[in-house]
């Protein structure tokens, strides 16, 4: 089944300007699995996170099939604190030079409604999970020359101080 992307032929290879591994938390659906193979496409090997394992299984079988690439699955919960610990793991040892963080908490509804336990959970995967992904993640980018993060993984200013001047945060 083709999953619809551009030939890898057409578009630059990512692997060479930036390493060869990237992380994309919330990959099961939506924008994270957009990114997940548009990476691919570009020649990057994966690390797909979030809590559906079917979706990811799927998503990699798709990945590989089309691209040759090397998928990795880590069902993670990233509203859960002991996430980063098993994420950090994960990585070891990998050329990771890129880093998606599109997992988010964005319920639907009266804000004025919304109650506690939805307030708790979108700043858990919206805020604390990021900033846990990037602690966790950042021990593998620090010696790179160019690295990327992209989504809600700090500031530019302090992403930067983090990790060297030719670092791109995107938004
Ligand atoms: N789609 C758009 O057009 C659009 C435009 C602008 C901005 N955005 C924003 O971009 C973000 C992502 O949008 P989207 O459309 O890609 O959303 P989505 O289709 O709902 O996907 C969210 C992803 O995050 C994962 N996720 C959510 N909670 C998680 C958790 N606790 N642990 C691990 N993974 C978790 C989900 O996987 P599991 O459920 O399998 O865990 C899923 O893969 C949202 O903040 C949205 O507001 C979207």
């Amino acid at each position: 089944m083709s999953i619809g992307w551009r030939s890898p032929r057409r578009v630059r290879s990512l692997p060479n300007a930036y390493g060869g591994w990237a992380v994309v938390a919330g990959a099961s659906e939506g924008l994270g699995s957009a990114f997940a193979a548009q990476l691919a496409v570009r020649g990057m090997d994966l690390v797909l996170v979030a809590r559906r394992p079917q979706l990811l299984a799927e998503l990699k079988e798709q990945l590989i099939a089309e691209y040759g690439v090397e998928v990795r699955c880590v069902v993670l919960d990233l509203a859960d604190p002991a996430f980063a610990e098993a994420l950090a793991d994960a990585v070891a040892g990998l050329d990771l030079g890129i880093v998606v963080y599109n997992a988010a908490f964005t319920p639907v509804g009266p804000f004025l409604e919304a109650p506690d336990e939805e307030i708790s959970q979108a700043v858990d995967v919206n805020v604390r999970g990021p900033l846990l992904a990037l602690r966790a993640l950042v021990p593998g980018l620090v010696n790179r020359i160019t690295a990327v993060l992209m989504g809600r993984l700090l500031p530019r200013k302090a992403a930067i101080r983090l990790i060297g001047r030719n670092t791109r945060h995107l938004t």
